[in-house]
């Protein structure tokens, strides 16, 4: 069975609440139970925190033993050299995975730290996103 670790970073727990015009209406936990419905032959676990260290501690912890990690890193996608680092520093694939088309959006979410680090980026597509880097997760 394949393990598979979704990381969500800053606001990402107000999914729901938050900008609904951008990032919609459902809650992640309503999407998560959804998601394990559709793959009920993968092991999926979840993880979400508004603080960076967290975030890095998470990707130390499973990214030598899981076979994939599904990253949100929200904001800390603009800004965190730290967050690229620990990518670079674990075995496990790492996709990076946006709600919103980030390039649809201001200038300063164009660039991403992350991506030069990550196996591959969806962007845009809503919640989908994280059913598509699971799709991209499984077939690679
Ligand atoms: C986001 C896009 C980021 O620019 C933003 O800071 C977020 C969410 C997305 O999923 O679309 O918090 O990562």
């Amino acid at each position: 069975m394949k393990h598979i670790q979704i990381i969500n970073g800053p606001n990402l727990n107000l999914l729901g609440k938050r900008e609904p015009t951008v990032y919609g209406n459902q809650t992640f936990d309503a999407y998560l139970m959804e998601l394990k419905a559709q793959f009920p032959d993968v092991e999926i676990d979840y993880f979400q925190s508004n603080t960076e260290g967290a975030l890095i501690d998470k990707i130390h912890e499973v990214g030598f033993s899981y076979d994939g990690i599904i990253l949100n890193a929200g904001a800390y996608t603009h800004t965190s050299i730290a967050i690229a680092d620990a990518i670079r520093s674990i075995t496990v694939p790492v996709l990076e995975v946006h709600i919103s088309n980030v390039f649809k959006r201001e200038t300063y979410r164009h660039h991403s730290y992350l991506s030069e680090a990550c196996k591959g980026c969806i962007v845009g597509f809503g919640m989908d996103s994280y059913r598509l880097a699971l799709d991209a997760i499984l077939h690679f």
